[in-house]
């Protein structure tokens, strides 16, 4: 059963909650006094089943684990903790009186973000509790801060009708289109989050403008080319978004450089950004809009290859599209005529 600590009577100068894990019981209530002094709200597990349940059910700031406990060691329940989406942001230390550089080696494979030896030294404890709650504070902030971005994109694909399923497929077809090229892993993570944040900046086009059916006005237009740039911009602070950024700002250049928003040509146009280029006119293709019916994949196909041969697209990763489009590689083109989106 786990325990709760109230805390002493000094302020610490940030207060966290705090998971021991320990089958020692003395040992649990020495880093227990010493954390409870500092101002911290203390949690205590007598074993790593109990530890990862207590874990999961207070979402603790900070994990403090014994290494030697029986049945689940604190490798065991550290790795458990960082392959779980719910715990893997939780900052653990491990506390071993393991001197062998080999046990380090064991717990930073485990995903360990600290270590501290037996005996523990109080100094040295609550500074790096100190420290990696300071730590934890800022990805708390960035983690909201994304998912407030990612939410804020859904947003945008809601305001409209006939982009339903939008972000969804251009994810899916820019990581088919990238697995064919041989990406590596940041790269498809950038091509899965950038199918759904590319058109972000749309937050700043009235609905009068995104929803228009008929051919826009030059001023419309222009409102319209600033996408990029304000998507760009409401990405800026997060430096777990700077991968996807590029997508964001670059998705409508052209290889001819008469794209937008800066009209870079050929190979200054980021790679990713121009595979999300191929896939979004090809969704817009084969979808229906406000004033036309979706077209067949079959013609949609001879169109992207049109924009190839005018020059808009790299023809490399428009080949390699179509090959996949045709080998039927490409998820969702079986589905019925679906609502579709405006890739001006
Ligand atoms: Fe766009």
């Amino acid at each position: 059963m786990a325990t709760e600590i109230e805390p002493g009577p000094s302020p610490a100068r940030q207060v966290g909650r705090i998971l021991i894990a320990d089958d020692v019981a003395v040992q649990v209530e020495y880093l227990a006094r010493l954390l409870a002094r500092d101002g911290h709200i203390v949690f205590r597990a007598r074993d790593g089943a109990e530890a990862l349940d207590v874990a999961a059910r207070e979402q603790p700031d900070l994990v403090l684990l014994d290494v030697m406990m029986p049945e689940r060691s604190g490798f065991e329940v550290c790795r458990a903790m960082k392959t779980d989406p719910a715990t893997r942001l939780i900052p653990v230390v491990l506390v071993t009186a393991l001197q062998e550089s080999a046990d380090k080696i064991h717990g930073i494979e485990a995903g360990a973000d600290d270590f501290l030896s037996k005996p523990v030294n109080a100094h040295e404890l609550l500074a790096r509790v100190r420290s990696l709650l300071r730590i934890k504070r800022y990805t708390d902030d960035l983690e909201s801060a994304e998912s407030v971005i990612l939410s804020l994109a859904l947003t945008i694909e809601a305001r409209d009708a006939y982009t339903d399923g939008h972000c969804q497929r251009l994810a899916a077809y820019a990581a088919v289109l990238g697995a064919a090229l041989n990406l590596g892993g940041d790269d498809m993570q950038a091509l899965k989050q950038g199918g759904v944040l590319h058109d972000l900046g749309k937050i700043g086009v009235p609905d009068a403008t995104l929803l228009k059916p008929g051919a826009l006005t030059p001023l419309e237009f222009e409102t319209v080319k600033q996408h990029p740039i304000v998507g760009d911009r409401l990405c800026g602070p997060l430096r777990s978004l700077k991968r996807v950024r590029p997508i964001v700002r670059h998705h409508h250049e052209h290889f001819d450089g008469s794209g937008y928003p800066d009209g870079l040509r050929g190979d200054e146009i980021p790679l990713l950004a121009q595979i999300m280029g191929v896939v979004d006119v090809f969704d817009a293709l084969t979808t229906e809009r406000p004033y036309k019916a979706a077209n067949s994949v079959d013609e949609a196909c001879r169109q992207l290859e049109e924009e190839r041969a005018a020059g808009w697209r790299r023809p490399d990763l428009v080949d390699t599209f179509l090959t996949l489009v045709r080998e039927k590689r490409v998820p969702f083109l079986d589905e019925p005529p679906r609502n579709g989106v405006s890739v001006r």
